[in-house]
C-alpha cells in the first residue's frame, strides 16, 4: 500500500468513490488527496447515506483519515464550504495555498461558449475556463480567498511526509483516461490530464514515490457529453440491460457500451497500472449482488475477471457487488 494512485480507465464514473471509501475503511488510510475540481462527482454510499462529493476526499468515511486537495486542483468555494458541512470534515480538511479557484464568472462563460457546452457538452462547472485563467497566470489562489484560510495547507509538504513515514496514503485522481486532455478522445476531453502521472503532479507526489497505481473500470463502459464511444448501445438497450445511468453532478443521461478491452489495455498502459477494480459487476451479475468472496460467483462472472486480467496482465483485486463501501470482493493478500 503505503502509496496508492487511484485512476480511471474510461470516461469516468468508473466507481472510483465507492472503491476509494472501501479503501479508506479497510486500509485506513492515513492520508487522502483529491485532485481534479468541481466537474467530477464522486459517489459514496455508507451508512444508508449517499454523497456525491464534488470536491471533498471520498475516503472521509473514515474519520482518523487527514482530506486534502492538491496544489494542482480547482476549488469552487461554495461548493467546498457546503460539501464540508455535509460531511462534517472541517477539523481534518485541508486545501493547498496554492490551489487554484473556480469563480461564477468561469461557469458562466463555460455555459455560454458554443464550442464548450454545445460542441464538447462540458459540465458546465467552469473548469476549462477556471484551468486557461489559471495558464493565464491571472487566476486566484486558495490563499487569496478569506472563507479557504482555516483550511490552508501545504499538501505536497504533509503527502510527501506521511510517504516518507509509511502512512498509508492515497491520491484520488478525477475522470478518466479517455477523457484526458492529452491521451483522450480530444476534443472531447476535459480540460486536464487524467492520467496517473498527472493525478501526482497535482498532489505534488514524485512518480518514485508510487507503490501501487490502481486503475478502476467498471463492468461495462459509460460516458456523458459527446464524442466518440465504441460498442454504442442505444438507450432503450441500455434499460434493458439495466446499464442506464444518470450522471451524479449533473442529472445528464449517460452513454453506454459494452467494456472494450483495447481500451481497456491502453489505460493499462498510459497509467502503468498495478492492480485494478472493476465495479458495478452486480449489474452485470445480478447473482453476483452483495457477495464477499471470489469463490462465490458463477463460473461466467469469474470467467469475465479472468479474461480482464488474462488480456490487461493486471490483476483484479477489489471487485465491487453493490453500491454500499463495504460490497466489495477484496482479493489483496
Ligand atoms: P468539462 O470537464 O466540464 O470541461 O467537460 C468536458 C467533458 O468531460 C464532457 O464530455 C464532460 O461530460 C466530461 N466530464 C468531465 N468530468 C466528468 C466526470 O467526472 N465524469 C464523467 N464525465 C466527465
Ligand atoms: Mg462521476
Amino acid at each position: 500500500m503505503p502509496c496508492t494512485v487511484i485512476a480511471g480507465a474510461f470516461w469516468g464514473d468508473e466507481g472510483k468513490g465507492k472503491i476509494i471509501s472501501y479503501m479508506a475503511l479497510k486500509d485506513k488510510l492515513d492520508v487522502c488527496v483529491r485532485t481534479g475540481s468541481v466537474n467530477a462527482a464522486h459517489t459514496v454510499w455508507y451508512n444508508g447515506n449517499r454523497y456525491a462529493l464534488h470536491m471533498v476526499p471520498a475516503a472521509f468515511v473514515y474519520e482518523k483519515c487527514r482530506l486534502l486537495i492538491g496544489a494542482g486542483s480547482n476549488v469552487e468555494v461554495k461548493q467546498f464550504l457546503e460539501e464540508v458541512e455535509l460531511t462534517n470534515v472541517k477539523s481534518r480538511m485541508g486545501v493547498d495555498s496554492q490551489a487554484s479557484i473556480i469563480e461564477e464568472k468561469h461557469a458562466a462563460q463555460d455555459k455560454a461558449s458554443m464550442h464548450l457546452k454545445q460542441i464538447v457538452g462540458t459540465t458546465g462547472r467552469g473548469v476549462g475556463p477556471a484551468i486557461e485563467e489559471r495558464v493565464r497566470r491571472t487566476a486566484k489562489l486558495a490563499k487569496d480567498i478569506p472563507e479557504l484560510k482555516p483550511y490552508l495547507a501545504d499538501a505536497s509538504e504533509e503527502v510527501n511526509n506521511a510517504i516518507d513515514k509509511d502512512k498509508k496514503v492515497l491520491l484520488e485522481g478525477t475522470q478518466g483516461l479517455l477523457l484526458s486532455l492529452f491521451h483522450g478522445t480530444y476534443p472531447y476531453v476535459t480540460g486536464r490530464d487524467t492520467s496517473a502521472a498527472a493525478i501526482c503532479s497535482e498532489a505534488g507526489v514524485s512518480p518514485t514515490k508510487v507503490d501501487e497505481v490502481l486503475i478502476v473500470f467498471k463492468s461495462f463502459m459509460t460516458r456523458v457529453g459527446a464524442g466518440p464511444f465504441p460498442g454504442e448501445i442505444t438507450k432503450e438497450e441500455a434499460i434493458k440491460r439495466g446499464w442506464f445511468e444518470t450522471a451524479a453532478g449533473t442529472g445528464r443521461d449517460r452513454r453506454s457500451a459494452p467494456f472494450n478491452f483495447e481500451l481497456a489495455k491502453k489505460a493499462v498502459k498510459i497509467n502503468g497500472a498495478t492492480q485494478a477494480a472493476v465495479t458495478k459487476f452486480d449489474i452485470l451479475f445480478p447473482e453476483c449482488k452483495g457477495a464477499r468472496n471470489f469463490e462465490d460467483l458463477a463460473k461466467e462472472a469469474k470467467q469475465f475477471i479472468t479474461e480482464i486480467e488474462k488480456q490487461t496482465r493486471v490483476p483484479v483485486v477489489l471487485i465491487g457487488t453493490g453500491p454500499e463501501a463495504l460490497d466489495i470482493i477484496d482479493r489483496r493478500k
